[in-house]
């Protein structure tokens, strides 16, 4: 079943990707890393929606890594106002700086990681989306996904060890980028929290816990 599955995401992502300002086309070179790490710095607590302004106001101002770690702390600082979480754009400016004096973004996850504001989820996205090094992503949009699919019983926060061993098992050897943004697409408009669209989802016939009659059911949450 996981070729399949993967198969038939990547396929769906070929002809319904969300056209957003940080990717490139499906089949198209890998956008810009700077592209790539801004935007999912700034998608780690704020919704899709709200980002693209602040994505598109950013690039303008600050087209390139170098630009951005020459800008001051202040300027910076003042064209977050707005997204919140404000240690992100503190993060922002040290990881800026940080790759521009290594001479550029690395490539491999556990480097990222090592980098100011990359936790394991962006560290992870960085190195499938622009490096297209193979990386298990797993989001909040995935665990739902990954939590239905496979009809994954215990609650979280303790299921997440099994997510994640689902994850990885369906994860492409090329393309996880991509397979990784389809994941989060479905997730975010089909694989909803409520109410499922599941007639238009790609995964219908491989999903247990469409096949259980309860999708919305999962992911289980542990009793308050
Ligand atoms: N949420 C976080 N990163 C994303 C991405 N690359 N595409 C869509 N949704 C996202």
């Amino acid at each position: 079943m996981e070729d399949s599955v993967t198969a038939r995401l990547l396929d769906w992502y070929d002809k319904c990707a969300r056209v957003l300002p940080w990717r490139s086309p499906p089949g198209t070179p890998a956008p810009d890393p700077y592209r790539v790490w801004l935007s999912e710095v700034m998608l780690q607590q704020t919704t899709v929606a709200a980002v693209i302004a602040y994505f598109t106001k950013f690039t303008e101002r600050w087209p390139s890594i170098a630009a951005l770690a020459a800008a001051p702390e202040e300027e910076i600082m003042a064209a977050w106002a707005g997204l919140g979480y404000y240690s992100r754009a503190r993060n922002l400016v040290a990881c800026a700086r940080a790759v521009m004096e290594r001479g550029g973004f690395p490539e491999s996850e556990s480097e990222l990681r090592a980098l100011p504001g990359l936790g394991a989820y962006t560290a992870a996205a960085v190195a499938a989306i622009a490096f297209g090094r193979r990386a298990v992503v797993v989001d909040a949009n995935v665990e739902r996904v990954v939590a239905r699919l496979f009809a994954i019983d215990e609650p979280l926060p303790g299921a997440r060890k099994a997510i994640r061993y689902h994850a990885d098992s369906i994860t492409p050897q090329s393309r996880s980028g991509d397979f990784a943004q389809a994941m989060m697409d479905l997730g975010a408009t089909i694989c909803t929290a409520r109410e499922p669209r599941c007639l238009l989802c790609p995964l219908t016939s491989d999903c247990a816990a469409r096949a259980g009659g309860e999708p919305a059911r999962f992911p289980v949450k542990a009793p308050k």
